[in-house]
């Protein structure tokens, strides 16, 4: 095993301390606005809601952006021809991972990049035991995190980076442009990067996905409340908080918001906070492109959209994107 794969597992199996924690939440929980980290959506109740929020009528992105890789994948293997090596940022659980696959030409090799250890080891088992001709590669770690890619055994013509969920919304501007110049690091001069991008629409199909009637999203956002009460030792009540998430036009994205219902004292980590009523928490941004605002972004970080897939209605979109 090369020494960079033992040592990239080596990083992401350290757990950040209880200490570590709490300087971060109560450091996000002191900037203007107060902010709460939003990796702690996903405790293992988040991640059934999470799950839950995917098949909700409102929340058209997942079934949209599974539909273009029903529909498209073929084409999409066709532009990346055959032995590529395929770079998943995030677990590679999802469906379109194996439709894309599927479609692909002698694929050689998938490497996983994945945060969660233990997620990500058995995603990998189950991917390998369903297609006995590829090389899994999981690597435990932050993709955000300059990594050391492990090469495939069998060589491959080009390496391709796989970023489906519109994940690439939920970062800062800056961020997504960083994470767009370390996927062009890693697919090299004859590689690529295949995105799955939210597209901007009409704003009460926009505020619907994340305001649904159910209510699932609301509970989805106040269980970051439920979470960080069990690992601070905590006493918010989810329930003095509001779950807003309004379309900020400004800025192109829907933002979620804990609005305090009234004026409150929690206890978290040992420290008292206040919370006003009316206070807004941000939990999380949601960014939306034009296909032109993306490939933008993508040119400041050298990559050029070679091609575009997107629904009927032009919901959702799965970009191409090559060194420029
Ligand atoms: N990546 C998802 C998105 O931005 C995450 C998400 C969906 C989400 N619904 C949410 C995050 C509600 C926080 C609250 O669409």
């Amino acid at each position: 095993m090369p020494s960079s794969q033992s040592a990239t597992l080596r990083v992401s199996d350290q757990q950040p301390t209880d200490s570590e924690v709490a300087d971060e939440v109560l450091g996000s929980l002191a900037e203007t606005p107060p902010r709460l980290p939003s990796k702690y959506f996903y405790d293992e109740h988040g991640s059934k809601l999470f799950d839950q929020i995917c098949e909700l009528p409102e929340y058209y992105l997942t079934r949209t952006e599974l539909a273009i890789m029903q529909a498209d994948a073929s084409q999409m293997a066709q532009h990346i021809g055959p032995r590529a090596a395929l770079v998943e940022f995030g677990s590679g659980s999802s469906l379109k991972t194996r439709l894309l696959l599927e479609a692909l030409e002698d694929p050689v090799a998938c490497v996983l990049i994945d945060i969660s250890a233990e997620h990500l080891f058995a995603v990998t088992e189950e991917l390998a035991s369903d297609f006995p001709h590829i090389e899994f590669i999981p690597v435990a770690g932050d993709f955000t995190q300059p990594l050391d890619l492990p090469e495939p055994s069998r060589p491959a013509r080009r390496r391709v980076v796989y970023f489906p969920g519109s994940t690439i919304g939920n970062f800062a501007r800056g961020d997504a442009a960083g994470l767009l110049n370390s996927m062009r690091r890693i697919a090299g001069a004859d590689g690529g990067a295949l995105v799955g991008v939210d597209r901007v629409k009409d704003t009460a199909v926009l505020e619907a996905a994340y305001n649904d009637a159910a209510g699932v999203t609301a509970q989805f956002n106040r269980n970051i409340l439920v979470h960080l009460n069990r690992v601070l030792n905590g006493d918010f009540n989810p329930e003095a908080f509001e779950h807003r998430a309004p379309w900020v036009s400004e800025a192109s994205r829907i933002e979620m918001h804990l609005v305090s219902k009234k004026d409150q004292c929690v206890n978290l980590a040992g420290e008292r906070l206040s919370f006003p009523k009316d206070q807004v928490v941000l939990t999380e941004f949601s960014h939306k492109y034009t296909v032109e605002a993306f490939a933008e972004l993508a040119a400041e970080s050298g990559l050029g959209v070679a091609r575009v897939w997107s629904d009927p209605a032009e919901y959702f979109s799965v970009l191409y994107l090559e060194p420029a």
